[in-house]
């Protein structure tokens, strides 16, 4: 079994210079966060999200029923592939550089992952737009109908450079996974949603409504989800791009400057090959208060993510690497 490994607090809590997670490193949104901090929480939220889902059809522009609540993007990965897998025979298609939860998930129900195979021959099929743990841009595949297939869109509202290679219809016919805790920088609030393909399998759909929790969503995570279609989120989303990109340029520049070796990538965090110097300091790093996320179960070893914190934590940073050269 793939080990499941994560950015962000361990046992010990949060660090001060935590460069391990792709939360916004600006946020949180603070209308978002405002309206989080007010959810009440004394009631059962509705078990069918009836008003949310409407609010996220609207926001995406698609029928009501194209929208499955989820209890976090984390929760969707195991239900789609449970759903997927009982119906379909064949391994899962993961790329190369993926998100670990796919794998695991898959493996979970014993079945291969591989990254390259006929779609037809295969139960599931995980895509991202932008990848992680680079931030990158792979192929849309050309065969979108011949394998239920998930774009996880994590991080598409973070993106500071280049278009999105998936057009608007092939979106459509994927499953979208939507997880606004990232960009609102809110990952302590559970809960997230994907908008169906317009031609679903009817089975696959029923398979995923009924292994959906009764209430996957808790008060905050309903309130987050409305936040987030807010024309304010939107503008304080858009504003923040700019300071965001310039904040992934100086720490890429600083890396580089070090003898790191940076992978190209859209998203905000940036991957970079580790000189042998600092090959197992991230370890060492976190006595510094200082945390950045080891790329060796993203199918990448000898490389670290770093998300584009301010200056200040940079700085922290530049002097921990300095004191264990
Ligand atoms: C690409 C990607 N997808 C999904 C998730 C999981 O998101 P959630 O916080 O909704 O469980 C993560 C978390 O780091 C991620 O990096």
């Amino acid at each position: 079994m793939t080990p499941r490994i994560h950015g962000g607090p361990d046992a010990q809590g949060v660090l001060p210079h935590d460069f391990s997670t792709c939360a916004h490193p600006l946020g949180p949104c603070p209308g978002a966060w405002q309206a989080v901090q007010a959810a009440d929480a004394r009631h059962y939220p509705d078990p069918d999200s009836t008003a949310l889902r409407q609010r996220l059809a609207a926001h995406h522009g698609v029928a009501p029923e194209r929208v499955l609540v989820a209890g976090s993007a984390s929760e969707f990965i195991q239900r789609i592939s449970a759903a997927a897998l009982a119906l379909r025979s064949g391994p899962v298609i993961v790329p190369k550089q993926a998100y670990g939860d796919y794998a695991a998930a898959a493996q979970a129900w014993g079945r291969p992952v591989v990254s390259a195979i006929s779609a037809d021959a295969a139960a599931l099929r995980w895509c991202a737009d932008p990848g992680s743990p680079c931030g990158q841009d792979d192929p849309v595949p050309h065969d979108l109908d011949a394998v239920p297939t998930v774009l996880d869109r994590a991080y598409t509202p973070l993106r500071v450079s280049g278009p999105s290679p998936w057009t608007p219809d092939d979106a459509d016919a994927v499953f979208q996974l939507w997880t606004p805790n990232k960009a609102l920088g809110l990952t302590g609030v559970r809960g997230a949603y994907a908008i169906a393909p317009r031609h679903a399998p009817a089975l696959l759909m029923a398979r995923l409504h009924a292994l959906a929790p009764s209430w996957p969503l808790g008060a905050h995570a309903v309130t987050m989800l409305h936040a987030w279609c807010e024309p304010g989120t939107a503008a304080w989303l858009a504003g923040s791009l700019p300071a965001l990109a310039q904040a992934r340029a100086a720490l890429a520049a600083g890396l580089a400057q070090r003898g790191f070796v940076l992978r190209p990538g859209a998203a905000p965090f940036v991957c970079a090959r580790v000189p042998l110097r600092w090959q197992d300091a991230a370890r060492a790093l976190r006595d510094h208060g200082v945390a950045v996320r080891d790329c060796s179960s993203f199918g990448l070893p000898g490389h670290w993510r770093l998300n584009a914190l301010p200056a200040a934590s940079c700085t922290a940073l530049w002097q921990a690497l300095e004191a264990l050269a």
